[in-house]
């Protein structure tokens, strides 16, 4: 008909904060967004004919975007956390995570949370489980400082520089780091918890998070999912 002609086929408004690769980063070359969950949101939505249109936040700022519409998806490594699945709906979850301690490398008094010291500063991801952890820790007076940043990027800096003394982040995240950059970093101690991470929409939209779900499953059926996997994890 003429009223679709030249129709643009709308798009889903999908966020991430990008300085958590393998999951969500940005192209060296081109700047681009990119990492496991824009290859894992794409695929999904090609499987289940929508377009997507990607945006970077502070990952503080990802759930208040989906409550205020201005974002209809959050794909950025999100545990699918008790606390979280009050104020948002999550998809089925594709990836199971946990916290870790992170030293600069040849630290050799902290080998664990248990050595965390009252004259200590402990850094985290702004409204990251690891930030929840570093505030835990200050207020029952273990550490002498939660420092939270808005980038992944810098807290690693601030780490070898000796600014913080230790980072609480996700395993598969500091474990991807330290493979990146040998001898800068490296993870003391025991897995802190367990998280699964899941994609999230407005509490409500049932609708989109069905299509979310059915593209999931089929990727996983088709192969796509762990060819996806391998590229990012292997
Ligand atoms: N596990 C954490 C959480 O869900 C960290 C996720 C951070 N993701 C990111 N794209 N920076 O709270």
């Amino acid at each position: 008909s003429f009223a679709a002609c030249g129709q643009k086929q709308s798009a889903y408004k999908v966020a991430m904060e990008p300085t958590f690769p393998p999951f969500d980063t940005t192209d060296s070359k081109t700047g681009e967004l990119t990492g496991f969950d824009v290859d894992m949101m794409e695929a999904i939505a090609a499987d289940q004919g929508f377009k997507l249109e990607w945006t970077n936040l502070s990952f503080g700022g990802l759930i208040p975007a989906l409550q205020s519409g201005n974002i209809d998806i959050i794909a950025s490594g999100m545990n699918a956390s008790e606390d979280r699945r009050k104020q948002v709906d999550f998809s089925d979850t594709y990836y199971d995570s946990g916290l870790v301690v992170a030293v600069k490398a040849g630290n050799k008094t902290i080998k664990g949370i248990k050595d965390l010291t009252p004259d200590m500063k402990v850094g985290g991801q702004i409204g990251t489980t690891g930030a929840d952890k570093c505030n835990e820790l200050k207020k029952a007076g273990k550490i002498k400082e939660a420092k939270i940043y808005d980038g992944l990027d810098v807290a690693m800096m601030d780490l070898q520089n000796g600014t913080i003394d230790a980072l609480i982040n996700d395993l598969p995240v500091t474990k991807a780091y330290m493979t990146a950059k040998p001898g800068t970093v490296e993870i003391v101690g025991d897995v802190l918890n367990a998280e699964s991470y899941g994609i999230a929409v407005k509490k409500g939209n049932k609708e989109l998070l069905d299509k979310i779900n059915t593209g999931m499953k089929h990727i996983k059926e088709n192969g796509t999912f762990d060819k996806l996997y391998s590229k990012w994890f292997d």
